[in-house]
């Protein structure tokens, strides 16, 4: 099963197997792990599952829709190059190790 990796904004880091098919924003909903809001469920209506993708591994994730692009106009915290909509990202075997970094607000 992919790992996925979430770096918190004070460093500390927590790592979950994924199953395949499974978004990172939904896995880190069903573990817990703090500073994913997912507002919407996935619907990309709200930009509250906003995270910063290691950049080297942008490769990796699937290209942005132009209604996730035009979501991210709306992230709480600054918008980068490699902001992404976590739910957007649905994990496949090639994204094992991808790491996520959670932004300091999500509303
Ligand atoms: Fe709402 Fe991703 S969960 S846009």
């Amino acid at each position: 099963m992919p790992s996925i990796t979430y770096v918190h904004t004070d460093g500390s880091r927590e790592v979950l197997d994924v199953p395949v098919g499974t978004s990172v924003m939904r896995a880190a909903i069903l573990n817990s792990v703090d500073g994913i809001v997912a507002e919407c469920g996935g619907e990309m209506m709200c930009a509250t599952c906003h995270v910063y993708v290691e950049e080297a591994q942008l490769p990796l994730t699937p290209p942005q829709s132009d209604d996730e692009k035009a979501m991210l106009e709306f992230t709480a915290s600054e918008r980068k190059p490699n902001s992404r909509l976590s739910c957007q990202l649905v994990v496949t075997p090639e994204m094992d190790g991808l790491v996520v970094y959670l932004p300091e607000s999500q509303v």
